[in-house]
């Protein structure tokens, strides 16, 4: 599938840094409204820069935009690129409200158009291995998850030192104005959703903590830096979800089933451990092992569980965030789905549930209201 960039910002280098060794994409070229930050990303890069988006739009060689601008440009540039007959693959979230969100999936399905959002963490190996996992019944029905998103106390680190690889700040005003849930969420509810389908409800708390944070950057109306909140999934599981910019990073998910825990210690990793325990919920054997003196030969998977062996189809480049985290596999399987059938794994229906979700934690209707959400999914 041939593609074009639009955003050439921190980002983007990380886009750039994971698109090698990825079947099927050809990058025509790319554009930033930034003229100066254009040139230097596509001088870096030595990529073709497009003189506008019209130019970009006006390639008839470009099949997918992929939309790399700021949150609250994403409804606009989609729209735009949809509307003149290119499929689109999105930074999250899909757009920041449920209207501009269901006008794009409206103007994708009316023009027979493929759209999907990052993220895209739900496609890696470790996830897959946890859904089998779930999958092969060995641990019971799942009852809940927790889920943590927290990014440490960030307006306390030295973020206007931060640089991507050709040289983009770090844009700590649109972050702290968009704020961490509508950023970060998704890491979480994307392999919630898909491995345990849609979510009925939302019952969430957010709060700002940290008001005067932005104050140096010109920042206005700060989003809230913290939310915390209870989805009830269709299927009867239960999860309780953290992001903030206040708490010590921590972005682990645990699944407590019937008979076990499954753990994923970092969900922006995708060869992050997967490990499961079996101890917690069997008291008995427990007491038994104790009894036999073997404490210290069993520990290590008393507390951390069985490591399972993953099969990594393929070794994802360490980004500049630091991560392994495998930015260009949600544009390689949009372009697999639309050209060869793939399974749809992502898609315009999971990008807007899960800004549904996302909206629903980020702007709680009322204290303690639980929010009945409207979108759904097929079951996984
Ligand atoms: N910063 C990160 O570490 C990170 C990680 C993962 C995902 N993201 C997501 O990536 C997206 C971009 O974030 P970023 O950190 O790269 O921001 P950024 O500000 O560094 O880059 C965004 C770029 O988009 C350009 N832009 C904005 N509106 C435009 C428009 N209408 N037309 C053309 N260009 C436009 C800006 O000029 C800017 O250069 C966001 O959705 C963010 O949530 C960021």
């Amino acid at each position: 599938m041939r593609i074009a960039i639009v955003g050439c910002g921190y980002v983007a280098d990380m886009y750039m840094q994971t698109l090698p060794g990825l079947d099927g994409l050809t990058l025509l070229g790319v554009f930033d409204r930034d003229p100066d930050r254009l040139a230097t990303f596509a001088s870096f890069h030595r990529l073709h820069a497009y003189p506008s988006l019209d130019a970009l739009l006006a390639d008839e060689r470009v099949e997918c935009v992929v939309n790399l601008t700021n949150p609250r440009s994403h409804h606009e540039v989609s729209l735009r690129a949809l509307e003149s007959g290119h499929h689109v693959y999105s930074e999250k979230p899909l757009a920041m409200t449920m209207a501009e969100a269901e006008e794009l999936v409206t103007t994708a399905r009316a023009r027979g158009l493929a759209l999907a959002a990052a993220p895209c963490n739900h496609l890696s190996d470790v996830v897959q291995a946890l859904r089998q996992e779930v999958a092969s019944g060995r641990l019971g029905r799942p009852l809940l998850a927790q889920a943590e998103m927290d990014d440490g106390m960030v307006s306390a680190l030295d973020y206007p030192s931060w640089r991507s690889l050709s040289g983009a700040p770090w844009p700590a005003k649109d972050e702290f104005e968009v704020g961490c849930t509508m950023e970060h969420a998704g890491y979480q509810i994307t392999p919630l959703v898909a491995l345990f389908g849609p979510v009925r409800r939302v019952t969430a708390f957010s709060a700002l903590l940290l008001p005067d944070k932005g104050a140096a950057l010109g920042a206005k109306d700060l989003a809230p830096d913290l939310s915390i909140g209870v989805l009830e999934f269709d299927g009867g599981m239960v999860a309780r979800l953290t992001n903030s910019i206040i708490a010590p990073a921590d972005r682990s998910l645990r699944i407590v089933l019937e008979r076990g825990v499954a753990t994923l210690s970092d969900v922006w990793e995708y060869h992050t451990p997967l490990r499961i325990s079996t101890t917690g919920s069997d008291l008995r054997a427990r007491a038994q092992r104790f009894a036999e003196k073997k404490l210290s030969a069993v520990m290590p998977k008393l507390l951390f569980g069985r490591r399972v062996p993953v099969r990594h189809a393929r070794q994802v480049p360490r980004t500049q965030g630091g991560h392994r985290m495998d930015f260009s596999r949600g544009i390689a399987q949009l372009a697999a789905q639309v050209e060869r059938g793939a399974p749809a794994l992502v898609g315009p229906e999971l990008a807007l549930h899960v800004t549904e979700v996302t909206l629903a934690l980020q702007s709680p209707a009322a204290p303690g209201q639980a929010q009945v959400m409207r979108t759904s999914l097929p079951a996984p």
